[in-house]
């Protein structure tokens, strides 16, 4: 570690950098340029999603395979972004390839259930030890899930969330997501924000908001609010700052004051599931709530959402009380994709792997932000990891506001126009690897960084 403190970044020269490699890679994809014209047309920015554009233009693809994606202009790259963290099992996995194929020839919807949802509930459970599993098609119908069975399970309408944690897009939780300064409020006490015009007021109400890391917050909300909530739902490691970890006895404390107070405990495992450890956040950090929403990479890269619970809550869909629903919930392609990815992809292996490729990663990036003293600090754990361009740690989302979003947009840059793809929003996003990515792609993403190091320090 260096003794002296970090440098001071000159953002002049880092607004030159994002002008260069903005031009370079509008030279480079002419066609996504002009596709996006087109498309606009029809899709509004051009898109399906609104996080699938961001400056200075969506990135169109064409097609993967392994840890490599191309772009409709022919352009390849190693694949960082792996689709939120869905693609931990790279693209065109072999095994999901079959398996698809083999399913699909048998037919590919009934709604009605297929044999392997029990082998994708056992794997589940033996990951997490949570009994009872169902499944849906994305983390938001998981999350809406765990929402609905803490209220129902108390019969109380309040919920509590993280500041700055994202659950999807459904009603209850898209409040406080990325919420700005003029109307957070107090840190104590934050206020309940929209996320989006279009929410009804009375529903952001009933969701209260915490920061992240602070265990007296929560205790303080149930003492606000005696028998009126329902449960927490959080992400136990939060992975859109980066990687932002859970300090040590935190997520045992929430656990045992949303206990105390009748209340029930979520973790948010859409992105941690399958990714930061064989079984997720849960074994990652030695502690099982109540609840836990599961997607993306459970999945092998079909649409997919899955709940588990422990039975007290879950035996009120045994029993009818709420009917956890779906026409495409269990469909069989996503199911047969799922056990190939959890059974047959997804082994212990897999994590070994993860853990030795990042361990390049995170000693090379180290080493180029002692060697240039930058104001930066990495943290890798499984799959994910991520660089928040900020010298002291963040441990909560307003601890990350005030980094400079011109250096993370430039240091995404750099390394796409180098043959690394990370998410478009890569201020606040983790990145993720697969069992395809190789020390080659490792050693790549090393490079690019400290490439980009020496550009904006000497
Ligand atoms: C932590 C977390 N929860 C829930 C969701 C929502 O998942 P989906 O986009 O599949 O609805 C996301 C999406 O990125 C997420 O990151």
């Amino acid at each position: 570690m260096s003794t002296q403190g970090p440098v001071e970044i000159d953002m002049g020269r880092v607004e030159e950098i994002i002008r260069r490699e903005e031009q370079a890679l509008r030279d480079k994809q002419p066609r996504s340029l002009a596709y996006q014209r087109e498309a606009s047309r029809r899709l509004p920015g051009g898109v399906s999603s609104s996080w699938q554009t961001a400056p200075p233009h969506p990135i169109y693809v064409s097609h993967g395979k392994g840890s490599k994606v191309w772009d409709i202009d022919g352009n390849g790259f190693v694949d960082y972004h792996n689709g939120y963290g869905v693609m931990v099992v790279g693209h065109a996995h072999p095994k999901i390839v079959e398996a698809v194929q083999r399913r699909i020839e048998l037919g590919s919807h009934f709604a009605q259930p297929t044999e392997d949802a029990l082998v994708v509930a056992d794997n589940l459970a033996e990951r997490t030890g949570l009994p009872l599993w169902r499944f849906g098609n994305s983390g938001t119908e998981a999350t809406l899930d765990a929402c609905r069975l803490m209220r129902a399970a108390t019969g109380r309408d309040l919920l509590i969330k993280c500041e700055g944690i994202y659950h999807g897009h459904h009603d209850a939780l898209m409040v406080s997501v990325y919420p700005s300064p003029d109307v957070w409020g107090p840190h104590e006490r934050p206020n309940s924000v929209a996320q989006t015009p279009g929410l009804p007021q009375s529903y952001v109400e009933l969701t209260r908001v915490v920061p992240f890391n602070d265990a007296e917050a929560v205790k303080r909300v149930f003492e606000e609010f005696p028998d009126r909530i329902a449960g927490m739902i959080l992400e136990p490691c939060m992975t859109n700052l980066g990687v932002t970890l859970p300090e040590p006895g935190y997520l045992q404390a929430i656990k045992e004051i949303c206990h105390a107070n009748g209340a029930y405990l979520a973790f948010d495992e859409v992105k941690t599931g399958a990714t930061v450890a064989w079984g997720g956040a849960i074994e990652a950090f030695g502690v099982t709530p109540d609840l836990a929403c599961f997607a993306k990479a459970i999945g092998g890269g079909l649409p997919c959402g899955a709940i588990g619970g422990v039975e007290e809550i879950m035996s009120l869909v045994v029993r009818g009380k709420v009917e956890q629903v779906g026409t495409f919930n269990g469909n069989p392609l996503t199911m047969a994709a799922s056990r190939a990815a959890l059974t047959e992809v997804l082994t212990k292996d897999a994590y070994a792997h993860f853990d030795h490729l990042h361990d390049i990663i995170r000693t090379g990036v180290q080493a180029a932000i002692d060697r240039y003293r930058l104001p930066a600090r990495i943290t890798t754990l499984g799959a994910k990891g991520g660089v928040n361009w900020k010298a002291e740690p963040v441990r909560e989302y307003r601890d990350a506001l005030d980094i400079d979003e011109r250096l993370s947009y430039a240091a995404w840059l750099w390394q796409l126009n180098r043959g690394v793809f990370k998410s478009p929003w890569a201020k606040w996003e983790s990145w993720t690897i697969s069992v395809a990515h190789t020390e080659e792609d490792a050693r790549l993403y090393v490079e690019n960084f400290e490439g980009f190091a020496e550009a904006i320090t000497t």
